[in-house]
């Protein structure tokens, strides 16, 4: 393999910013070049790391823009309690966030959440609330029911409810395009976002819009998720895709919208392994193989992809080959023939 850069070891690193709190670390995150991940040499491919931020994830940026912004016009006051749904990386935002305010946490769960996730989010203070039992079969019904119970008369607990916040956007718009728009000057002819909440891709298509930018904005979604009028399916990837529209994502168009299949985001996380030494997570897998998929018609450009979360949150499904192969029925060769990574006979 070509060596792809060289190191000047007489040239002292510039010293690091010192940040007055965790939350005060989220956003300014790095860019990466991607010279190995597509066949196609010609197209300029940087990956925007999210999994750089402290919890994290992207979803540290909305978690503390939507606690702030109430804490600012006073729907929150320091010692309230925060209730949310959430097993993800939102829930593990909204955990840091709410421990640097002094707020108390409830996180509603089901049992399908990843135990790993549960025990970050307990690590840093949240109490888990968990829902037995679905309502009418569905197990998201059954969670915001939970969560109307926790606020009914009690004024001292808000629900952010990131599916519907326009904070949550915002975040995006403010951030993470605004460093990405400031990066590249302005110079991105295609940006690759993985969607559920939609906060991700409505805040970028925002800001670029605002600012005249011609950039094309791809929304990625996972085959079976409800957004673009997509048609409800099983799903196996958590992050990406949602099992019932939600409000954000009302009459939101990009220019264009990619489905990629769980089998398409693992075989992602393994190429970006073996080509770049980038462990991602679940949908930034899906994200990299939807711009693979299009690579043709990327030559000469600038093209950006959103990676919200790290591979690390996912070594007991994607990176388990015994998941792989329950869940998703595919072994080991089929995942590496997927990602283009067979050896030659
Ligand atoms: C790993 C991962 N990827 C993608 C997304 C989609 O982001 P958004 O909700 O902003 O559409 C999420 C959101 O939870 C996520 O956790």
């Amino acid at each position: 393999m070509n060596v792809r850069t060289s190191v000047d070891f007489s040239r002292a690193d510039p010293a690091p910013r010192i940040a007055d709190n965790m939350l005060d670390l989220v956003g300014q995150t790095p860019l990466v070049r991607l010279q190995g991940y597509l066949d196609e040499a010609a197209v300029n491919l940087l990956a925007k790391v999210e999994a750089m931020n402290p919890g994290g994830s992207a979803k540290d940026r909305p978690a503390r823009h939507m606690i702030e912004r109430a804490l600012a016009d006073g729907r929150l006051k320091s010692g309230d309690t925060v209730v949310e749904s959430s097993s993800g990386n939102m829930g593990i935002g909204l955990a840091q966030t709410c421990a640097v305010h002094g707020l108390r946490f409830i996180c509603v769960v089901d049992p399908n959440a990843q135990a790993q996730n549960v025990a970050i989010i307990r690590a840093l203070g949240g109490q888990i609330e968990l829902v037995e039992t679905p309502l009418d079969g569905d197990f998201l019904a059954a969670r915001l029911e939970r969560v109307a119970e926790l606020l009914n008369g009690a004024p001292d607990r808000f629900w952010p409810n990131q599916y519907a916040n326009t904070d949550n956007p915002a975040s995006h718009e403010t951030g993470t395009i605004a460093e990405i728009d400031t990066a590249l000057h302005g110079d991105i002819d295609y940006l690759f976002v993985a969607c559920s909440s939609t906060g991700t891709a409505r805040g970028c298509r925002d800001y670029l819009r605002a600012h005249g930018r011609k950039t094309k904005v791809i929304a990625v979604d996972a085959e079976g998720s409800t957004l673009f009028d997509g048609t409800a399916g099983p799903r196996k990837i958590s992050g990406m895709g949602a099992g019932r529209l939600p409000d954000l994502a009302r009459g939101q168009r990009f220019d264009d919208v990619i489905r990629v299949s769980d089998l398409a985001c693992v075989a992602g996380c393994r190429r970006a392994v073996a080509r770049e030494g980038f462990l991602v997570g679940g949908s930034g897998g899906g994200v990299l193989e939807a711009v693979r998929g299009m690579q043709d018609r990327l030559r000469g450009k600038t093209v950006v992809a959103i990676i919200h979360d790290s591979g690390a949150r996912y070594l007991g499904t994607v990176f388990d080959g015994d998941w792989v192969a329950r869940e998703l029925g595919a072994s080991e060769s089929d995942v590496l023939a997927m990602a283009g990574l067979m050896p030659s006979a």
